[in-house]
């Protein structure tokens, strides 16, 4: 009984092999568009890289285990729903009032320390914030708001009301 079981856990495994992937990587790797719409520093820049881009981005690094399932199927997922809530490669198709309220919920989740899941720190070490880092990441944040109450009118930067 013990030994139908076990093999039936090594067909699912092996099975599951087999559903295909939503790879998200673009052809060819730009410059993302949020750092050609604003200013951003060699640091900030890489730390976004390293820390945000494999899930609010078009590219998604390829690690030795994205291909084994079922963890494949849950970095899609993660990777969808973070594109979901912003896509730093879609920056410029956003209107004013949304890239100012996710740049204010980066922020957030910076101070809170919700970014980059702990699930992935966990399996990437380097991507955990240190308080420099969190204090570079927070000012450019911070420097991009500036700038985009310089150059919108207030209204332009609330979501409208339906
Ligand atoms: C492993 C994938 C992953 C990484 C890496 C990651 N995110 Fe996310 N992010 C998500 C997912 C998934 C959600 C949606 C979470 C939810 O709805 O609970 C999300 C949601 C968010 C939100 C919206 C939160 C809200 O209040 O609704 C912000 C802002 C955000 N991420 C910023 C960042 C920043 C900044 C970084 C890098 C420092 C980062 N994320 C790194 C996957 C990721």
């Amino acid at each position: 009984m013990k030994n139908k079981i076990l093999i039936g856990i090594a067909l699912v495994l092996v099975g599951i092999q087999f559903i295909p992937r939503h790879k998200n990587t673009s052809p060819e790797i730009k410059k993302h568009a949020l750092f050609t719409s604003y200013p951003t520093s060699h640091t900030v820049e890489n730390i976004i890289r390293w820390a945000c881009a494999d899930c609010h981005s078009n590219h998604t690094n390829a690690y030795w285990y994205s291909n084994i399932q079922p963890l494949a199927m849950w970095i899609d997922n993660h990777v969808k729903e973070g594109k979901e809530h912003f896509n730093i490669d879609d920056w410029n198709n956003y209107p004013p009032y949304k890239q100012y309220h996710k740049i204010e919920e980066c922020i957030e989740v910076i101070d809170e320390n919700e970014m980059p899941l702990n699930s992935y720190t966990w399996m990437h070490e380097n991507a955990k914030l240190n308080d420099l880092q969190k204090h570079e990441f927070k000012l450019w944040a911070k420097g991009l708001l500036d700038s985009m109450e310089n150059r919108y009118e207030p209204n332009q930067l609330k979501k409208p009301k339906k």
